[in-house]
């Protein structure tokens, strides 16, 4: 019995929001990892859409934007046969978790999040009760599976650090019920930083549209912006202090070409800035350009996405149903 148990693979959850363009920071930093990981782990993977509404979407964007991402995703390796992949709100439990688990978490926790005070400043117009209680969705959309790690970015750890305190509650008071989920650290994604202020993350939401990179930018848009990103007086491509454009940039062309630093710094001697920011656009287009392929082909293809995700939809109901249930149960909730 132990054995098997041993031999039973990891349980990995992840989602991202719907909210527009994937950068090549998005790419490179986190779903590149998450198609790696589909191989050692049962990865489990979402569009998370319920969580997009606590800033104000236009409804016909909005729809397309999660059709986009969901071909997306599959264009750069996620397999939804291997991996379930599925749409948020197509899988009542996570509503229905995160309005329980919200009142086992406190006002005073939520308040320290700094991601609902940057959030409260930016759209101060609309400082709705779900961007304060979104930490509680995604605790939701974690413990439902059971999950065992969670690859998230630096910006989401005080968050997965709130689930973990909210899951070991639960369980002091009503006996084990959640798994205690942990940050994935392993092989990270690169960080990608801006192009324009390589001090700053890689951000659609940078006024600047050369500052990034999208997935789906058209070749010449790629190399235009790489063309301009900004370097320093140096001249020599390397990896140093006080280069953080450099540095950025040789980050990128490792992470899409596989090279290491020494590798791309021996290949780039005695060459320019110019040249290497033209072979690093050339690097990303050639990346893209295969994943660009997939979504124009699989966007047309509604008939295969609908049934990949209503098949994930149903597969990932069964799962958290059972959590749902416990957790029910063991409030004292009377069975249905
Ligand atoms: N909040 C995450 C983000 O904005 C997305 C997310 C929702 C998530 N639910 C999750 C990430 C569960 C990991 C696990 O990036």
């Amino acid at each position: 019995m132990p054995e098997t148990a041993n031999e039973k693979k990891k349980v990995i959850f992840s989602a991202i929001q719907p909210s527009g363009t994937i950068t090549l920071g998005n790419y490179l930093g986190a779903l590149q990892n998450w198609v790696k990981l589909q191989d050692d782990y049962n990865c489990i993977y979402a569009v998370a859409d319920l969580h997009t509404i606590t800033v104000r979407q236009d409804p016909k964007a909005f729809r397309q934007n999660i059709l986009d991402a969901y071909a997306l995703f599959i264009a750069c390796g996620i397999d939804p046969e291997k991996s379930p992949f599925f749409i948020q709100s197509h899988v009542h439990t996570h509503a229905e978790l995160a309005w329980i688990l919200n009142c086992y978490t406190q006002f005073g926790e939520l308040s320290r999040m700094t991601q609902f005070k940057d959030k409260s400043q930016k759209h101060a117009d609309n400082i709705n009760a779900g961007l304060f209680t979104y930490p509680s969705l995604m605790a939701a959309d974690i413990l439902l599976y059971q999950t065992d790690l969670v690859p998230i970015g630096i910006d989401q750890k005080q968050h997965l650090e709130l689930t973990r305190n909210v899951a070991e509650r639960f369980n002091s008071i009503y006996g084990s019920t959640f798994k205690i989920p942990e940050a994935y650290i392993g092989q990270t994604g690169a960080k990608v930083m801006s192009l324009q202020d390589p001090t700053k993350k890689m951000s659609k939401s940078d006024e600047n549209v050369n500052a990034w990179v999208a997935i789906l930018d058209k070749p010449d848009v790629i190399m235009k912006k790489f063309k301009r990103a900004v370097t320093d007086s140096d001249a020599k491509v390397c990896v140093g202090e006080g280069k953080d454009g450099i540095n950025n940039l040789i980050g990128i062309m490792s992470a899409v070409t596989g090279k290491t630093a020494d590798e791309i710094t021996l290949e780039f001697e005695g060459r320019g800035y110019g040249d290497f920011k033209t072979a690093v656009g050339e690097a990303v287009i050639e990346k893209v350009r295969p994943i660009q392929e997939r979504f124009g082909q699989l966007i047309k293809n509604k008939d295969y996405l609908t049934e990949q995700y209503r098949k994930s939809a149903e597969f990932a109901l069964k799962i958290s149903q059972r959590t749902l249930d416990k957790v029910m149960k063991k409030i004292g909730y009377v069975a249905k």
